[in-house]
């Protein structure tokens, strides 16, 4: 059997075991009506039921909003499951028994090696609280913590920990323990809390320290930040990557503070974690700190399940710019929406916090700046408009396009920049700038740009630049029959040109559409990433199903138009069957119009 028979064989099985109406019937109150069951839809807001459940066919229909599927598509959707893990819970609830996946040794050794890693950490993370909470010697560490104004339910609800000086605790308080555990040294030093010395002995990594443990996503401590109680230097340090451990992924803060981003829709960065710590004394929980690195493109990524915004908080300072700027091209490839915030010179989110409590953050956050636009503006401030600093503005910003990871976002990134620049996009890589004026004049306007189409068909264009992937269909609704402007026709033809070469990613228009207006416009529109978090095509397929019942009313009213027309000239001309036959037409037309629009 191959692997796939095997997969239908199991689904098959679960299906059979499981019975659909007792599954919906869980979230959905089902009524027999005959054979079938029916209820309110899920999936849309209704008062009358056109929701049913099949029972014979093991299916689920609504009438409603054409939502349809089998047990599992009714799991994945309602639940928000995927596939795998909707068939996982029904495989369990209806104790139908999933094959193990065969393991090699191998596997099964590194498998083995990562739980020690988690064990071992946690092992020491519950020693170093143990420490901090409650050792005599800890007092320094609570000392420094009040201090710096956090307090126990802070210290407890991010577990954190303190690892004694050497002068105290010794040069192996954590390895000692860990070991009298029986964690093997080896794997206690490759969870990177021991040192190993050049004669063979080892010592720990963090001593006089105070430390952060580090959580993954699924909870578990990987790895520690430890600051240095008061002066001394490095000041911060980190556990070392290791199997369990990359930091380039980790955010600190969003295991504990995920709940709170996804509610709101936004997270904050800050840089120290420190920043994080007093902010949430102060009630701001949609934090998170990189771990000492640059903010890197796994870093959104992860943001990017969790919310739509992503807010820097970041130093005035050129080092705070720099990083800001690094980060665009991440941000566009994500299509995430990325803001910055500049702190007041000399503050860092702890010390604004501690001043000016919860409102001095967050009436910068309310005022923070999409970053496209914050670096276009530091730019402009640092070199000017004049000529040369134009070029000298277009000489950074290509750079930076040169840092975006695939073509579509380079394209991105030169709309939008020319423009904000007024030099064509074809000379923004190269050549020197030519004066504004005649930049202007090169500039070929189309008949009506997107911008003032009637709303409809300006909702179309959105609709198709941000899901290029619905063309064909609107098409075979007809959309060429209600496309009657130029510049929407154009749209619709560059799309299908896009589509000959493969799938579509929507910045490619960009190097295809011949007005700057409407290259600004889409460009404005994907800048937005209104196409963001629609990851399975749910919102594009109900926005498609949208236009398709306005193409169809449109179309309807037409042939209503005409109809009236050809039962006026049967008037005229005495044929009654005629006019008698076109009002049994124009009357279905009326009913189903009716329906569309109900
Ligand atoms: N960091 C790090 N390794 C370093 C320096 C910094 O991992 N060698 C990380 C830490 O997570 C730290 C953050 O970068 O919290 C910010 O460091 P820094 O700018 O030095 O923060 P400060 O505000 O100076 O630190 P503190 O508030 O603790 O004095
Ligand atoms: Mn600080």
């Amino acid at each position: 059997m191959t692997l796939i028979d095997q997969r239908d064989e199991i689904k098959n099985r679960i299906r059979e075991a499981a019975d659909i109406v007792q599954v919906i019937g869980e979230c959905v109150e089902l009524k027999k009506a005959g054979s079938r069951f029916t209820g309110l839809c899920p999936f849309h807001a209704e008062k009358t039921a056109s929701f049913s459940v099949n029972p014979q066919g093991q299916f689920f229909h609504c009438f409603g909003c054409g939502e349809s599927g089998d047990v599992f598509s009714f799991m994945m959707k309602y639940h928000h499951l995927t596939f795998p893990d909707a068939l996982k819970d029904l495989a369990g609830r209806y104790h139908v028994d999933l094959p193990e996946r065969k393991m090699s040794d191998a596997d099964r050794a590194r498998m083995q090696k990562r739980d020690q890693l988690y064990r071992i950490n946690k092992s020491a993370s519950t020693i170093y609280q143990d420490y901090l909470l409650s050792s005599e010697n800890g007092e320094s560490a609570r000392e420094y913590l009040r201090q710096r104004g956090v307090p126990d339910e802070i210290i407890i609800k991010y577990q954190l920990g303190y690892a004694p000086d050497p002068d105290v605790g010794g040069w192996k308080f954590i390895t000692s323990r860990l070991q009298s555990k029986k964690f093997s040294t080896v794997l206690i030093e490759q969870a990177g809390l021991a040192v190993k010395k050049d004669n063979g002995g080892y010592y720990d990594r963090f001593r006089d320290r105070v430390l952060f443990p580090i959580f993954d996503m699924s909870g578990r401590v990987v790895a520690f930040g430890g600051r240095i109680l008061g002066e001394g230097k490095p000041k911060y340090m980190n556990s070392p990557e290791s199997m369990i451990f990359d930091k380039s992924r980790l955010l600190f803060g969003l295991h504990q503070h995920r709940e709170v981003i996804r509610k709101s829709r936004r997270a904050l960065v800050v840089e120290g974690n420190f920043d994080l710590l007093l902010l949430a004394v102060h009630g701001i929980d949609n934090v998170v700190a990189p771990l000492g690195t640059a903010l890197t493109r796994q870093h959104i990524k992860s943001l990017r399940g969790y919310c739509d915004e992503v807010v820097l908080l970041f130093d005035g300072d050129s080092a705070g710019l720099k990083a800001a700027r690094r980060s665009i091209p991440f941000f566009l490839a994500e299509q995430v929406e990325g803001k910055v915030a500049l702190l007041p010179h000399g503050h860092d989110p702890d010390s604004l916090v501690r001043e000016k409590g919860a409102t001095g953050i967050t009436d910068l956050v309310e005022r923070a700046k999409p970053l496209a636009e914050f670096v276009f503006e530091a730019l402009v401030e640092e070199f000017g408009l004049t000529l040369s600093g134009k070029s000298l503005i277009m000489q950074e910003l290509a750079a930076l396009v040169q840092e975006a990871s695939d073509p579509g976002q380079k394209d991105l990134m030169v709309a939008h920049f020319s423009e904000k620049l007024g030099v064509s996009p074809a000379r923004f890589l190269s050549g020197p700038v030519r004066s504004f004026q005649a930049e202007r004049q090169d500039v070929g306007e189309s008949s009506r740009s997107f911008q003032q189409l009637p709303r409809k068909q300006r909702q179309l264009v959105d609709f198709l630049v941000l899901y290029p992937e619905f063309l064909q269909e609107l098409q075979k609704g007809g959309l060429a029959k209600v496309v009657t402007e130029p510049a929407l026709q154009e749209l619709v033809h560059s799309l299908e040109q896009l589509g000959k070469m493969g799938p579509v990613a929507p910045e490619q228009l960009l190097s295809l559409l011949p007005g700057e207006k409407d290259r600004q416009y889409v460009a404005d529109l994907l800048m937005r990433g209104a196409g963001a978090g629609d990851e399975d095509g749910e919102r594009g397929k109900a926005l498609c199903d949208e236009l398709l019942l306005w193409i169809k009313s449109a179309l309807r009213q037409r042939d209503g138009a005409s109809l009236q027309k050809q039962i006026h000239e049967a008037q005229r001309s005495g044929d009654f069957a005629l006019v008698e036959s076109l009002l049994k037409e124009k009357m279905n037309v009326i009913r189903e119009k009716r329906l569309l629009s109900r």
